[in-house]
């Protein structure tokens, strides 16, 4: 997906993200997404069912479900961080060692120190 479809995607998704109190964030690394998504749980389910059918997707991995007492990304309806290096290498780091545990926490670190900054 070309830089400028992916700021449209995004564009559309805060939108549906906002009335649904969907708060999130997604990094994309020119090749791949990594996002996380947080709010009601039915409300996310059914996000991940649009998603799960959007044609733009080649394979979809869902590496952590979980519920929060917080949320992490609460000032974003959807934070977008485009590709640069050290996204691409965190991400790349989640595909290769799916069930690795400090590759996760990197990765939603990144997010979250992203909202952060
Ligand atoms: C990488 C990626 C991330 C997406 N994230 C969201 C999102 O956070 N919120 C959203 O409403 N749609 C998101 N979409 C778009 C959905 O897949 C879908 O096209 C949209 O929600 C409309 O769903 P519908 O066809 O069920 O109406 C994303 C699509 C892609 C490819």
């Amino acid at each position: 997906m070309a830089s400028s479809m992916a700021a449209t995607l995004v564009e559309q998704s805060c939108a549906r993200n906002k009335a649904m109190q969907i708060t999130g964030c997604l990094l994309f690394d020119g090749d791949c997404f990594a996002q996380l998504l947080e709010g009601r749980e039915n409300d996310v389910k059914l996000l991940m069912s649009s998603i799960g059918r959007d044609k733009r997707h080649t394979e979809i991995r869902v590496l952590e479900r979980r519920f929060l007492q917080t949320r992490r990304c609460a000032q974003w309806s959807l934070g977008y961080f485009g590709p640069s290096r050290l996204i691409h290498r965190v991400i790349q780091r989640t595909m290769d060692e799916p069930t690795s545990q400090v590759a996760m926490r990197d990765l939603t670190e990144l997010m979250i120190g992203f909202g952060n900054e």
